[in-house]
């Protein structure tokens, strides 16, 4: 049963108070956690949000998210109180129908019949066979940056042919797997790669379909972007270097290669089609260039993913249809500039396809009162996971949405801070957050918002075993990852396993 949640509290955030004589938010503050400096002094106390609506906000959960009578969250039909009954805390709990949903939507929002495209699921944001079946399932391709993302989505059985690879410094071996399993693309990322892929080529008697991963010098987050510098990164080849061109030049001159496309990512969590704009006109320009200078058509323009999603009630991302409107405008006039044929277009969104479909449940172990001053006060809720299981908050300062997961509670909220068990001051994960003063011990929290780039970034820091990941669905659960035992944390040291 659904209710109106008098008693579910939200987490939100606000803007927060600038720290006299410490170092901002946009710095890092210490090498060993970002947050020294100002975790514990934040002068003035922001306003509570009012909770008289506390409804589960739909922008920020999972699609089938609801409380039940009792104030329980459930996912899929399964309340929290049960899988982490049966599964044991933290836990990653999946969405199916969200996954499936939000896949299915972007498919045919970009796939569209004037403008084809083929949408590739972003693997790093999370990755399982599960996964990769359900994103097929739904039309998508796999975007693959590693051999082991690659060997994933194969034993997933995804067609190979709908697989692309990526990667900054990709192995020969990773490129001769590639190879061999017949991926339908390989983005070229360096000059020294095209000889490595031209050679297992020759030896595989092949010919490789590949594009350019080119920089267009555009840098794009959120809503905002920078459309002058960013040369100066890992990346690709440039464009304004002429690195691209050259590279184009010399992979056309190689018989093994088949120059298919060109492409560009220009960031993550974007919220509107402006860093598009930038790039699409960019990108379609070098392709006129090759065009004409080389008399080789572009058939494919790939732009990558980055599409953005809300953690907070703040963040407002384009809806996936505008997006893909807005972006179809873009190239179209672009080329229409450039008196080019439209080629066919493709995208690689991850965060979209999974980040809301996520969330973790954590059990609440200790509470510690803070004295913030002004008479106020913060408290630290310490849950059962932390940095490892959830690394953007220290990484990336990253905002997340919250809530008392296993029960209602009428009682006031408190500032409140979520922070892990490790050893470090800068284990946050929930920075800002209003939690009832009734919450204690025993309690399970869940967080909003992290079924992309938590448990691919996950790690088993302080020797914690990392949650298992469960997919739920019409009132069922299933393991798409199982929890880590400690045996599977000593079974990789040699002198570890003496019980055995
Ligand atoms: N394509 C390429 C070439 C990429 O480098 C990425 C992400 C994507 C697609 C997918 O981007 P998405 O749609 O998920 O934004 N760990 C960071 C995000 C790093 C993204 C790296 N590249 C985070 O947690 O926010």
């Amino acid at each position: 049963m659904v209710t109106t949640l008098g008693v579910f509290s939200e987490c939100g955030r606000w803007p927060r108070p600038a720290v006299t004589g410490l170092p901002s938010h946009s710095m890092r503050a210490h090498p060993a956690g970002p947050r020294h400096g100002d975790v514990v002094a934040t002068p003035g106390v922001p306003p509570q949000p009012s909770s008289s609506a506390d409804a589960l906000n739909p922008d920020l959960w999972p699609l089938t998210a609801r409380v039940d009578d009792q104030g329980v969250l459930e996912v899929g039909g399964v309340a929290v109180t049960d899988l982490v009954a049966e599964y044991g805390s933290p836990l990653y709990v999946l969405d199916e129908v969200d996954v499936r949903t939000r896949a299915a939507q972007f498919a045919a929002a970009y796939d569209d019949p004037t403008m084809p495209a083929d949408v590739y699921y972003a693997a790093k944001a999370l990755l399982a066979t599960t996964v990769a079946r359900w994103v097929s399932d739904e039309g998508l391709g796999i975007d693959a940056s590693t051999g082991g993302e690659l060997a994933v989505a194969i034993a997933a059985g995804v067609d190979p042919a709908r697989i692309l690879l990526h990667g900054s410094n990709k192995s020969l071996d990773e490129l001769d797997d590639a190879i061999s399993v017949g991926v339908g693309r390989i983005v070229i990322d360096s000059q020294i790669e095209i000889e490595r892929i031209a050679q297992i080529a020759a030896e595989r008697d092949v010919v490789v379909d590949v594009l350019i991963r080119v920089t267009v010098g555009v840098e794009a987050h959120t809503h905002e972007f920078i459309a002058t510098a960013h040369e100066d990164q890992k990346f690709g080849l440039s464009l304004a270097d002429g690195a691209a061109m050259d590279a184009v030049a010399r992979i056309v001159a190689q018989p093994r290669l088949r120059l298919l496309g060109l492409h560009s990512h220009i960031g993550s969590q974007i919220f509107d089609a402006s860093g598009f704009e930038v790039a699409a006109a960019r990108i379609v320009g070098l392709a006129a260039q090759i065009r004409d200078e080389l008399g080789v058509e572009i058939a494919e323009l790939n732009l990558g993913g980055g599409m953005g999603i809300a953690y907070v009630p703040d963040d407002d991302p384009l809806e996936v249809r505008d997006m893909a409107t807005a972006i179809r405008g873009i190239v179209r006039d672009a080329c229409e500039r450039a008196g080019m044929t439209i080629p066919r277009l493709a995208f690689e969104p991850g965060r979209a396809i999974v980040g809301q479909a996520g969330i973790t449940v954590y059990e609440v172990g200790t509470i510690k009162n803070v004295q913030l001053g002004h008479g106020s006060q913060r408290a630290y809720v310490s849950v059962d996971g932390g940095m490892s299981d959830n690394l953007r908050t220290a990484l990336y300062d990253a905002d997340y949405t919250c809530a008392l997961a296993s029960r209602g509670s009428s009682e006031d909220t408190m500032l409140s801070r979520v922070v892990g068990k490790h050893c470090e001051s800068g284990d946050i994960v929930v920075r800002d957050a209003w939690l009832p003063n009734d919450l204690g011990p025993g309690d399970l929290i869940a967080v909003a918002g992290t079924g992309a780039y938590c448990r691919s970034m996950s790690s088993q820091y302080n020797y914690l075993p990392r949650p298992a990941v469960i997919s739920v669905r019409d009132g069922r659960s299933r393991v798409v990852l199982r929890r880590e035992t400690m045996d599977d944390l000593l079974r990789l040291d040699p002198g570890g396993m003496t019980h055995d």
